[in-house]
């Protein structure tokens, strides 16, 4: 394909991106090509697309961190035409054109090869908030065999920014391998969902609000936290002894009004997770137990397709709050 494709750019700094229409000779010298079918529309894409700070490092740039597709041409041996690939973060929609095209050139090395019995669509849906959702499960069950603590033995796991992306996979991926699920949420619209992604118990966001004593009654055995700030210190203060703590996000604040004596005191270990560095063997061995362990009905139900054209207007709800779940980009509609 040499004549002209769509994109969503970011063309300057403060300006909400615009479809335009690029071709090839637009996308990078080096690197494997790739034939975009699907992306998504994460919390980051929300700001990218709508111009907000924090997400698009240099302009112009194509929005958009997630892709998945068909290799088209390939410099290495290691990919062929016709692999299906998908790449999340490694720089796409930040320092490098991200997936929100039909057209894509990215480096070989940040290619994950999507699993067999996985649609390319799933695996557009699951996509950096599924992602990073199986890494901090992967924190906690590592977290539980090096230390020898159970986390299913009596309390239950919280999960945080339940009704978003990264908490409504962490959810169902949780209550699949056998969990018992708290799921935190502002949203009472979402019990439902909640529970039927295999929530138990279900409490309001809202008690985490105000940041309370250093060390409270122990809850959670463990926790995903997508929501950092008071949040996050009370979930801290709120875990069990030997419990461990994954920080994935800041829907509500990058602070961390916390003291140490969760971690001096209850040995609560806090595990920082990034999805868009991650090593490439941990990108495989997260994709292997995604297609393995995530119920992909479920997945579907909470899943919502949109066209190319209307991947800016997702972004916008999301960064209002109002997006629940996953939205997958159908780059060729
Ligand atoms: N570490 C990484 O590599 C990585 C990867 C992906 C995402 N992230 C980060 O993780 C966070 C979640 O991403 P996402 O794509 O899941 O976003 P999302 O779909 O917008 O979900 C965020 C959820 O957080 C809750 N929330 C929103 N604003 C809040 C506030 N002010 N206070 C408390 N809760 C609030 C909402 O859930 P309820 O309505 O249920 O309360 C919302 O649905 C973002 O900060 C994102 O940048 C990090």
């Amino acid at each position: 394909m040499t004549d002209g494709w769509r994109a969503w750019l970011a063309q300057e700094k403060g300006a909400p991106a615009t479809l335009v229409n690029r071709t090839d000779e637009a996308l990078r010298v080096d690197g494997v090509t790739v034939d975009v079918e699907y992306s998504s529309v994460n919390f980051k894409d929300g700001l990218a697309l709508m111009g907000r700070p924090g997400v698009v490092r240099s302009f112009p740039l194509v929005a958009g961190i997630d892709l998945v597709g068909t290799v088209v041409d390939s410099p290495t041996e290691e990919w062929s035409p016709g692999d299906r690939v998908l790449v999340n973060g490694c720089g796409l929609g930040e320092t490098d054109d991200g997936g929100l095209t039909e057209r894509a050139r990215v480096d070989a090395s940040w290619l994950v090869r999507v699993p067999d019995g996985l649609s390319s669509a799933r695996a557009a849906a699951i996509g950096t908030a599924g992602f990073t959702a199986m890494l901090a499960v992967l924190a906690i069950e590592e977290h539980a065999a090096s230390t020898g603590s159970a986390p299913q033995g009596g309390r239950p796991i919280l999960v945080t920014g339940a009704s978003g992306g990264v908490g409504s996979i962490a959810v169902a991926l949780l209550a699949s391998l056998g969990f018992e699920v708290t799921a935190s949420t502002g949203s009472e619209s979402s019990h439902d969902y909640l529970r039927a992604l295999g929530a138990s118990d279900i409490v309001d966001r809202h008690q985490f609000d105000e940041v309370g004593k250093p060390l409270q009654s122990e809850r959670w055995s463990a926790a995903i936290d997508s929501v950092g700030g008071p949040t996050l210190a009370n979930v801290l203060a709120q875990t069990e002894y030997g419990g461990v703590v994954a920080s994935c996000g800041l829907a509500s604040s990058s602070d961390l009004p916390a003291t140490v004596m969760p971690f001096i005191l209850r040995a609560v270990t806090l595990a920082g997770i990034n999805s868009v560095y991650c090593p490439r063997a941990r990108r495989q061995e997260a994709w292997d137990r995604l297609a393995m362990d995530l119920d992909l009905g479920l997945l579907d139900s909470i899943t919502e397709t949109v066209a190319l054209a209307d991947a800016q207007g997702v972004a916008e709800r999301i960064l209002s709050g109002s997006v629940r779940g996953r939205t997958v980009v159908d780059v060729k509609n």
